[in-house]
């Protein structure tokens, strides 16, 4: 068994020239929003879940963007509400939420 159940990496890319990125978008706030909503569920810590900050994951087109392992489930999120259901449902139970995957097609 890995040491977290479940991980997810949220781009927060930023670039300085005005180029698109992750952290136009609302990146840092669902990043924030998601380490919150994590804590206050308790689902943190060995055997749990694990969230973490990342550079740019290299499907910017589709930004913000954020990936859950060990699925390899790609996402995109708009709001709060977004964040709470990929917390709720996939975080916490495993089950992806499909409306928010980001299509393989999207890339940089
Ligand atoms: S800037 Fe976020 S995936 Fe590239």
């Amino acid at each position: 068994m890995s040491y977290f159940e479940r991980h997810i990496f949220f781009c927060l890319n930023h670039r300085e020239n005005g180029d698109n990125s992750c952290a136009q978008h609302g990146a840092q706030a669902g990043f924030d929003h998601c380490k919150a909503r994590v804590r206050e569920l308790g689902l943190g810590g060995q055997g749990g879940v694990r969230v973490n900050k990342a550079g740019c994951l290299d499907r910017c087109a589709g930004g913000p963007v954020a990936v859950v392992y060990p699925e390899a489930v790609w996402y995109t999120y708009v709001d709060q509400t977004d964040i709470d259901e990929i917390v709720d449902k996939h975080l916490k139970g495993g089950e992806v939420v499909e409306r928010l995957v980001l299509p393989d097609s999207v890339g940089r």
